[in-house]
């Protein structure tokens, strides 16, 4: 019900009217390392069922950073993991520093990246190039692929599938190997070349 309430007041920021299906997380994490997933950062929270599946999953002793925009989802999310959950995605490369992690093994999102603010969008997948370890592997969900092409510009390998069990049909995007300096990092409509 929270999650319906915050899509009918911030339809683009919520991008979707449920969470996400276990499919469509199982998708999602299928092909994580978890044992050489040391440091975790999981960006668009929601209610949680992407969090809780990475907790389930992850190594004893490796370290999650949950970001979640919306304060009560926020609010809720904390009390039920005893995490400290940032809220916004945009922030990963500064929480990170201040904790002193230089770069991230797994970078899970379910951010709505094609209904953000484009500068939104851009500055959150910038942040992702950044921080990703050169051999880490960053997942996110999307109801297009309208993104695809922008990840190919970013990382060496991009692959995709397409989970029809949930509300709505979803492209999983399993993306790998980060952009080299100096390479334009985004691109056409939606992004500038860097
Ligand atoms: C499509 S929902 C996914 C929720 C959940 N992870 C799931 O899979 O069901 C996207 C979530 O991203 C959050 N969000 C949107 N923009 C954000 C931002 N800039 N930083 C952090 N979270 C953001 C929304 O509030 C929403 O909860």
């Amino acid at each position: 019900m929270i999650f319906i309430k915050k899509f009918v007041t911030e339809p683009r920021t919520i991008g979707s009217v449920t969470p996400s299906s276990p499919q469509l997380v199982d998708s999602m994490l299928c092909n994580v390392d978890w044992k050489r997933a040391a440091r975790i950062a999981e960006l668009g929270a929601g209610t949680g069922v992407m969090t809780r599946a990475i907790i389930d999953r992850m190594a004893p002793g490796s370290e999650l950073l949950v970001f979640e925009i919306e304060k009560e989802l926020r609010d809720m999310l904390s009390r039920e993991t005893g995490l400290e959950i940032y809220d916004d995605a945009r922030r990963l490369p500064e929480v990170m520093s201040a904790r002193g992690i230089d770069k991230a093994d797994l970078i899970v999102s379910s951010l709505p990246f094609t209904v953000l603010p484009r500068e939104v969008t851009g500055a959150v997948v910038d942040g992702i190039s950044r921080c990703l370890a050169p051999d880490g592997i960053f997942v996110a969900f999307q109801y297009s692929l309208h993104m695809k092409g922008a990840f190919e510009k970013i990382f060496g390998n991009v692959d995709v599938r397409f989970v029809m069990m949930n509300i709505p049909p979803a492209f999983v995007y399993e993306c790998r190997g980060a952009a080299a300096p100096g390479r334009p990092v985004y691109f056409g409509a939606h992004f500038q070349n860097k």
